[in-house]
């Protein structure tokens, strides 16, 4: 089947230009000159056309950070991978990137096999994995030299999470020695999370109990400190680094700093850390708080955090805007943490609206629109290996595009949104913008307000190594 696309704007990392773009089954052929001979023939030839006048073209996101059916703090995240990924879909977003779980005591390949069990066959857009490492020990270390092997190629580290997921600073350095040995890309939780548990405890003590308090004893100078040691163990490691879901502004200065010495770091971001806020969202009375319940917490508005992370996303010290899609339900699941917000399970769900809500930084002036596509395609697909299949519009990449609309206006909604929650952290926020069509590897799955896709459409996708590796 070949499909032209005509008369849209094509946006990529570097730029935006009236183009015309070929596809032909999974792939696309040819970029062309829209009105040139070579155009006209393939719109003569092409058995669909698609008239994107008054549409951006643009690839379809990337979302490097999602938790599907994560297991945490005694429940699961309430996206599985049928329905998250369909979710995402419906936001622009064509491909994820998965955390596979291993903890201490378990076997990394027993743990990654469940993974590929939970995903395979179930998934609406394409999909890869990242390993979490939970028990760094010998065989856990030879482990994830057969995995880069393999295409998964990128070992998530907690410095948060005492007793779960944590690994202690010999650990760490160990794993960021393979890594540095196979080429994998070490991505860490940078909070210091023992200092986050004994502050917790005394709140508790207190009688503070509240949501809000996960954000109060989530200290920006935890997170601060544990991203420097995080940057000083990967220079002594020799690897490349790469911190997650970054929310304080003293914590990306560590980064800048890092940075600006010449180190191969790299930090991401996510929507929460740019829109909500600890007083507003995490405060909010009663239990509601609990909705806003992540780690990196939400951070407080008497400072400069959204402002310093745009910033960032401007300069490059911030490269990537991923969702960390952890959802949870209000009711059975954030209710666990009723009397003790330590229970609340931590996670925000966001995979559907990324794509809207980076593109109101379009809408304000904070980003251009190259950028947009560079911290929610490009950089992603070039970070994680998937580069240039995914993440761009040339021939040769996966047909994965999105039309996105400028001219639609919306308001997000409990009501509107398809994730496997039982309320939106973003609950009336008006977007301007609006996903119309999507294509995965060349068959439309978003179309008129209609999911067109199916369960089993999305492949497992193997990962190279990171472009930014030296
Ligand atoms: O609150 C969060 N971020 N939940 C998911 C687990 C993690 O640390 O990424
Ligand atoms: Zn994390
Ligand atoms: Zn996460």
């Amino acid at each position: 089947m070949t499909t032209l696309i005509k008369n849209g704007t094509v946006i990529t990392s570097t730029g935006a230009d009236g183009a015309d773009v070929l596809i032909d089954g999974e792939q696309i052929v040819a970029v062309l000159q829209p009105g040139s001979d070579v155009a006209v023939a393939a719109e003569a030839g092409a058995e669909r056309v698609i008239d994107a006048a008054g549409v951006y073209v643009i690839p379809g996101g990337v979302d490097g950070h999602t938790h599907m059916e994560l297991p945490f703090g005694g429940t699961n995240a309430s996206d599985d991978f049928e329905n998250g990924t369909r979710a995402a879909a419906w936001g622009g977003t064509t491909t994820i990137v998965d955390f596979a779980v291993q903890k201490e005591g378990e076997a990394v390949r027993d743990c990654l096999e469940t993974w590929f069990a939970k995903a395979e066959g179930n998934c609406a857009i394409d999909y890869g994995f990242h390993q979490i490492i939970g028990g760094v020990d010998d065989q856990s270390l030879k482990d994830m030299d057969a995995l880069v092997d393999e295409g998964i190629t990128s070992f998530k580290l907690f410095m948060a999470y005492p007793g779960v997921f944590y690994s202690d600073d010999g650990k760490i350095l160990r794993a960021m020695q393979q890594a540095a040995g196979n080429g994998g890309l070490i991505m860490m939780h940078a909070e210091n999370g023992i200092a986050i548990d004994v502050l917790a405890e005394q709140a508790v003590e207190r009688g503070e109990t509240a949501p809000v308090n996960h954000g109060r004893v989530r200290r920006a100078e935890f997170e601060s400190e544990a991203t420097h040691r995080a940057i000083q163990l990967a220079k002594v490691g020799a690897c490349p680094l790469y911190i997650v879901h970054l929310s304080a502004s003293e914590a990306l200065e560590q980064v800048m700093i890092a940075r600006d010495r010449g180190a191969n770091v790299f930090a991401e971001t996510c929507p929460q850390y740019l829109y909500l806020n600890l007083e507003d969202h995490m405060g909010r009375p009663g239990f509601e708080g609990a909705g806003y319940v992540c780690s990196t917490p939400l951070r407080t508005k008497h400072a400069h955090h959204h402002e310093d992370l745009w910033q960032g996303l401007r300069t490059n010290d911030l490269s990537v805007v991923a969702t960390d899609h952890c959802p949870f339900c209000m009711k059975d699941q954030k209710e666990l943490g009723l009397d003790d917000f330590r229970a609340i399970p931590n996670g925000i769900g966001g995979v559907e609206h990324r794509m809207d809500l980076l593109y109101q930084g379009v809408v304000n002036g904070e980003i251009s629109l190259p950028r947009w596509v560079e911290l929610c395609s490009t950089t992603p697909a070039r970070m994680f290996g998937l580069y240039p299949r995914k993440g761009t519009i040339q021939a040769g990449a996966d047909a994965d595009i999105v039309l996105y609309d400028p001219n639609h206006t919306w308001t997000i909604s409990v009501n509107n949104h398809h994730m496997t929650m039982d309320y939106s952290a973003y609950e009336g926020t008006e977007i301007n913008g609006h996903v119309h069509t999507v294509i995965s590897r060349g068959r439309t799955i978003i179309e008129n307000g209609t999911y067109t896709g199916s369960a089993g459409h999305g492949q497992y996708q193997r990962r190279g190594l990171s472009q930014y590796l030296i």
